[in-house]
């Protein structure tokens, strides 16, 4: 595997596959990898010549500097697990060399009401920092296809919109989210629970699965405030939200008239980290 931290490097190697036609598929991540980003990693590696993995903490999509400096850091093991992956590429740029200093660093993009509901709402800004960095990512990397997990579906529904408005030339490939064996989402902040915790975090999925068993047969709101108060049965949890949600629009939906299109989705705390998942309850 090579590894690049500077943009001319890595476009000097990218370029010779672009030449030949080969195409790249990437998948852009925060590191501290887990199964669900090598669930990425392998099917790029299926559906592309080249794959190429970032790894960069991106300061402009954290809202709060304590989550920031307390992400995981760990780029010699991730590199090593890349390596036994045979990933082709790994970009880790500093951030000057992805924000230079003096340079603008926002997107002038509307997104209507996409990122402005539950996450949006909870961390303003954040996906306008998701959208500008993977902008800066495809303009460096011109992928063929890029990869995203379901499990951030809000910022997955971001990105498509993203590549629509401004038509990028990129195909973006939705991933199943991918759990712990007792249904925790697997994510790089799990690592962060403690072990009392950690025991307490599953019943987020035994709460998503709730919902799903339900869904179709108690009426969608009624169904919302049971889930709601189940997951206020464990006290440690601080719920942001528990919605059902439209997959495309993730506006709250009123019936289960088109259930293909019905997600739930969650956001809480537990401790002083704060965990996401989705389900979709009909498929
Ligand atoms: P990160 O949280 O590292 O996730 C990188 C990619 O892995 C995202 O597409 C995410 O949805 C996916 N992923 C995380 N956990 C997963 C799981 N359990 N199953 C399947 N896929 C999973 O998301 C980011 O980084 C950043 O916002 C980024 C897109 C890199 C922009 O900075």
């Amino acid at each position: 595997m090579n590894t690049y931290i500077l943009i001319k490097d890595i476009q000097k190697e990218l370029q010779g596959y672009l030449d030949k036609n080969l195409s790249i598929g990437f998948v852009p991540t925060m590191g501290a990898l887990h199964d669900g980003h090598l669930s990425l990693l392998r099917r790029s590696k299926q559906e592309n010549d080249v794959t190429v993995c970032s790894i960069f903490v991106n300061p402009i999509q954290f809202t709060n500097q304590q989550d920031l400096t307390g992400y995981p850091r760990m780029i010699e093991q991730d590199s090593k697990l890349l390596t036994e992956e045979e990933i082709d590429i790994l970009f880790a740029p500093e951030v000057d060399e992805m924000y230079p200093p003096g340079e603008e660093s926002r997107m002038d993009l509307d997104f209507g009401r996409l990122d402005k509901v539950m996450e949006g709402k909870y961390r303003p800004g954040h996906f306008n920092g998701v959208a500008v960095v993977v902008r800066k990512f495809f303009d460096i990397i011109r992928p063929a296809r890029a990869y995203f997990g379901k499990k951030d579906f809000q910022q997955l529904t971001v990105i498509r919109h993203m590549v629509e408005a401004l038509q990028l030339p990129v195909e973006i490939v939705p991933c199943e989210t991918v759990r712990e064996s007792d249904g925790l989402a697997m994510s790089s902040r799990n690592l962060m629970l403690s072990i009392s915790e950690r025991q307490l975090a599953s019943r987020i999925y035994d709460v998503l699965m709730f919902t799903k068993a339900n869904a179709g047969s108690v009426p969608v709101k009624k169904l919302q405030v049971m889930a709601q108060k189940r997951l206020a049965e464990t006290p440690e949890f601080r719920i942001d939200y528990f919605e059902i949600v439209d997959k495309q629009t993730l506006l709250p939906v009123g019936s289960w008239d088109c259930p293909e299109q019905i997600l739930a989705c969650t956001a809480l705390y537990l401790g002083e980290i704060r965990l996401i998942d989705n389900m979709e309850l009909f498929s």
